[in-house]
């Protein structure tokens, strides 16, 4: 088992990795500090790797603690995600970005690394889109997310109501998604909504592609792409019916689009595939592949 500890264990996202961790065969949760404890990177001795679960704030002056005592830092904060030596991984769309932990080292002379999760948010539009994207060439995204309401931490209320701005998402959604995809030119519109549901973030999604698919060929590379699973029905998918263990993408709604080229709707856990599983996700594909490739 992989001893690991976790930073931030007591807040939504910190607890969804306990549970995961609890349930997952490799890791082993060694190390728990509280607030008080968080900077005593000694304690984490014998641990593996290290999961960050604390707010940007904090998040940017103690994870690079860990990661200059040699710890591998798997974060969800927003702080590090744009650093342009920090990789910012879904281990099924960019893994390549991995090599950058070695100009990071270099750079920064820290004997661990920072590796940052993006945000909450885009992994259901960009994990639906990324097979399109290799075969026809995006050229232009406009995406709507209603974002449930665990994506705003501890004790965020909403209730009969829909706010229709969440600070600083829609910026970092178009920043993140950029830089995943390695086109800093990408046409992307986005708007984003807080909804009274407790989890599961919906994105509304147009693409327009360089190369024109059509809605058969679309369904052919969902179909072959192990994260998406699409839904038939006309309803679907639900935040109440569909997050299933949180890690796949529900899709539905596939129809021609008459501004761009296809629009569909899809559904992602905000604190699974969007946070604590995708950490954890990201972590093991490192360990297994990045690590250690001779022994894959
Ligand atoms: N919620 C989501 O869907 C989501 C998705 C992706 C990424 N994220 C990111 O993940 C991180 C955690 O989000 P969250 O929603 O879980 O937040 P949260 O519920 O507010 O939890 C914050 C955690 O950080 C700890 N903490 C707060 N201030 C601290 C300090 N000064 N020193 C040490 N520990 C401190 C808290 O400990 P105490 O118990 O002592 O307060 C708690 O464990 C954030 O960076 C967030 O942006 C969240």
């Amino acid at each position: 088992m992989v001893k690991v500890g976790l930073l931030g264990g007591s807040g939504v996202v910190g607890q969804t990795y306990q549970t995961l961790i609890e349930n997952h065969p490799n890791f082993d949760l060694v190390f728990l500090p509280d607030r008080e404890e968080i900077k005593n990177v000694d304690q984490a001795t014998g641990c593996e790797l290290i999961f960050s679960a604390l707010p940007s704030a904090v998040a940017q002056e103690v994870d690079p603690l860990y990661a200059e005592a040699g710890f591998p830092v798997f974060s969800s904060a927003s702080c590090h995600r744009m650093e342009r030596d920090i990789p910012l991984i879904i281990p099924e769309i960019n893994a390549h970005h991995f090599e950058w932990i070695f100009k990071q080292q270099e750079r920064r002379g820290w004997k661990g690394f920072i590796v940052a999760k993006p945000n909450c948010t885009l992994q259901g539009m960009i994990l639906p889109l990324f097979p399109l994207h290799e075969r026809f060439g995006l050229q232009g995204i406009s995406v709507t997310y209603l974002q449930a309401r665990s994506g705003a931490g501890r004790g965020f209320t909403l209730e009969d109501n829909i706010l229709p701005y969440i600070e600083g998402e829609e910026e970092k959604s178009v920043r993140e998604t950029r830089k995943i995809l390695g086109d800093e030119a990408l046409a992307i519109s986005v708007q984003s909504f807080r909804v009274p549901v407790p989890h599961g973030h919906v994105a509304s999604v147009s693409a327009q592609f360089k190369k024109k698919p059509t809605l058969a060929e679309v369904r052919e590379l969902w179909e072959a792409f192990a994260p998406i699973h699409y839904l038939e029905e006309e309803n679907r998918p639900q935040p109440a019916l569909d997050l299933q263990e949180g890690m796949q993408i529900a899709v539905g709604r596939l129809r021609s689009c008459p501004l761009m080229d296809i629009r569909f709707v899809s559904l992602s856990h905000n604190l699974v595939r969007g946070a604590a599983g995708g950490g954890i996700l990201t972590a093991d594909y490192w360990r297994k592949y990045v690590r250690a490739p001779a022994s894959v």
